[in-house]
């Protein structure tokens, strides 16, 4: 079976992006990482993935402003990707969008959704005197963090936990979930197929 093609979109350090870079180097991984793409020329995980001989793309959207979104989907088209995982990428996705990748698109979220949406997830659990947080795969929707929940990992949260301290953890527990769901919903989805 030939392995599905997935665009990975970031903003910045892209660890996520490396553990799905590294996952699919397996010889049973389902997806092959076709391009990597951000909207900031300066984040870190393009050169990682470059270094990688994965086609990379910054689309500079301080430069760019509100061309942006037409010319990212032109990277895309570029790279013609059966899925688009979102991977640290920080912007709100403009709905013609979400609607033209429906059920092609999934993100991962520093929080067991629907708890703490947005931005500060680890502060807010920490701040609700939660015992426990996480992280979640979920598809994208127009509302932001909303979407159906693919998979979700729970982490402990320890007594004198700050916010940068959980993150760290945290991000362990991700790079080993976005891998492994996506492995899932994509063989679940050539299945259907
Ligand atoms: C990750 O913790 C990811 O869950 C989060 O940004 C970080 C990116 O790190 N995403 C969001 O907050 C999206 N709402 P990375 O660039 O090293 O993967």
């Amino acid at each position: 079976m030939d392995r599905a093609r997935v665009a990975v979109l970031i903003s910045g350090r892209g660890s996520n992006m490396a553990a799905l870079l590294y996952a699919a180097k397996a010889d049973d991984c389902p997806f092959a990482i076709c391009a990597v793409l951000s909207d900031k020329p300066q984040a870190a995980g393009l050169a990682l993935a470059a270094a990688e001989g994965v086609p990379t793309a910054a689309i500079d959207a301080k430069a760019l402003k509100a061309g942006l979104w037409p010319a990212l989907e032109a990277a895309i088209a570029e790279a013609n990707p059966d899925y688009i995982a979102l991977a640290g990428f920080m912007r709100i996705i403009p709905a013609g969008f979400v609607e033209r990748w429906a059920g092609r698109l999934v993100n991962i979220h520093p929080s067991l959704l629907p708890k703490y949406k947005g931005l500060h997830t680890h502060q807010s659990a920490i701040d609700a005197g939660d015992d426990v947080t996480g992280a979640t795969v979920h598809l994208v929707t127009p509302e932001v963090d909303s979407g159906a929940i693919l998979g979700q990992v729970e982490v402990a949260i320890l007594p004198g936990d700050d916010a940068e301290a959980l993150d760290a953890r945290v991000l362990i527990a991700e790079h080993q979930l976005y891998p492994r769901v996506l492995a899932e919903f994509v063989r679940r989805a050539e299945r259907k197929q």
